[in-house]
């Protein structure tokens, strides 16, 4: 049987503005169980002002002991990695490949939320071309604020970089449309729940699987799932 991963949450407890405890980790896990993932990637925010990417992997080995003591056999996997806040100089940053999904060379890279310039978007060029990385931008339907922005997105589309569309845009029937006409951008596309906590950003692939599901069908859907194992498990 297919794995199947959500390649974004926060789900490792205390080390973002995500799980607030071990209990409440649990609690996301068994939703997310129920919504039929098999696999949880621990993806806590990174940002390069408030520490190192040695400080922050060392944190997030403690966040991962504690969570294995309470973690069973029955819930989804938990496999470690980042969401990796842009920062300037990040294309030549020696440590980066630390923050990987655990055993690849795919990165999950958050935007700026501003007007991008062409030296950013060259920079996340270059990680793909230059650093060989397998890249995934984390939600890009929520910098379309901006006009340039949307621009940046369509030429990005056409690299090797996946658009990892947020669960959230299809629990709402007046946000789902623009969630599908953002998937349709790249045919390089994943899903993911951003999931915080249990109560205002919580587990939601569920909404969001069966709505692709039927506006872009089954075999999408399937190959969706291809793509997370391909990027996240390797196989
Ligand atoms: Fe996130």
């Amino acid at each position: 049987m297919r794995e199947i991963i959500d390649p974004h949450t926060h789900v490792l407890p205390k080390m973002d503005d995500g799980s607030r405890g071990t209990v409440m980790s649990i609690e996301m896990l068994k939703r997310m169980k129920a919504m039929g993932i098999t696999v949880v990637c621990g993806t806590s925010h990174y940002y390069r002002r408030d520490e190192s990417i040695r400080e922050f992997c060392e944190r997030r080995e403690a966040a991962l002991d504690r969570l294995s003591e309470v973690l069973t056999d029955d819930l989804p996997r938990v496999i470690p990695g980042s969401e990796v806040a842009f920062f300037h100089g990040i294309s030549e940053e020696e440590d980066l490949e630390m923050l990987c999904y655990e055993g690849t060379r795919t990165l999950l890279l958050e935007m700026p939320f501003t007007d991008w310039t062409s030296s950013n978007v060259d920079e996340v060029r270059s990680l793909v071309l230059d650093r060989r990385l397998n890249l995934i931008l984390a939600h890009p339907e929520r910098f379309l604020f901006s006009k340039s922005n949307k621009e940046y997105l369509r030429r990005l589309a056409e690299m090797n970089i996946y658009f990892q569309v947020n669960g959230e845009n299809f629990t709402s029937f007046f946000t789902r449309k623009e969630g599908l006409e953002i998937l349709k951008m790249t045919p390089r596309r994943l899903l993911g729940s951003d999931a915080h906590n249990t109560e205002k950003r919580p587990p939601n692939l569920d909404a969001a699987r069966s709505y692709v599901s039927r506006k872009m069908g089954a075999e999408e859907l399937e190959r969706i799932d291809e793509a997370a194992c391909r990027l996240i498990l390797g196989t």
